[in-house]
């Protein structure tokens, strides 16, 4: 029920956009963002643990089997971000535009400022459990009111998207 109430909360704060987290992360440039997970609707994040069991949750790193250590992310690699594009074409972008603004999930411009690699490689090949624990996560759901779908990603897909979302970022 603390759900429901943080959840009408949420949606009155962040009426404007999915993306109304934009003007609480986007700013924080640095890419290992953790403050910006500590402020809106901390309280309701603290309680929630423990139905949400997130005690060990990382939030920079998300939950799964990618991390910093065994993601090689190097110089912008052209050839793999156009693999990325053309799943996204098939895959993402229906729900998904390359601005900042939402469709049904948040734009990606800015996701990679955003968003560790290895969170968004946790993220997308397995939303589910990520949804039910990351604070950010939680607070997109409460304003797109759609989970992420698993959309069943290869590994080799997922790394090729993340290298089409940096490069959508601007990285060369
Ligand atoms: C049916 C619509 C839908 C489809 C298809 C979809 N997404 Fe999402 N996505 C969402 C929603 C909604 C969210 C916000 C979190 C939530 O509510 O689950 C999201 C969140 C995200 C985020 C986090 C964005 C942020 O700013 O933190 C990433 C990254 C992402 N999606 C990547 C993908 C990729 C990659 C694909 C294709 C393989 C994809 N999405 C397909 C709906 C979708």
């Amino acid at each position: 029920m603390k759900y429901i109430h943080f959840f009408a909360a949420s949606l009155l704060i962040f009426l404007l956009s999915c993306g109304g987290n934009k003007e609480t992360t986007i700013t924080d440039n640095t890419s290992n963002s953790t403050p910006h997970t500590e402020n809106a609707g901390n309280d309701e994040n603290k309680e929630d643990k423990k139905s949400g069991s997130s005690e060990n949750y990382d939030p920079k790193r998300g939950e799964g089997k990618f991390t910093d250590e065994n993601l090689k992310i190097g110089a912008l690699d052209a050839t793999l971000a156009t693999k990325g594009k053309e799943v996204a074409d098939v895959k993402c972008t229906s729900c998904h535009k390359l601005t900042d603004e939402r469709l049904v999930g948040p734009g990606w411009k800015g996701v990679t400022q955003r968003r560790k690699p290895a969170w968004i490689m946790n993220f997308i090949t397995n939303p589910d459990p990520m949804i039910d624990k990351d604070p950010e996560l939680q607070k997109q759901l409460e304003i797109c009111l759609v989970r992420m779908p698993n959309q069943s990603l290869a590994e080799e897909e997922a790394r090729a998207l993340v290298e089409f979302m940096r490069q959508n970022d601007g990285v060369k």
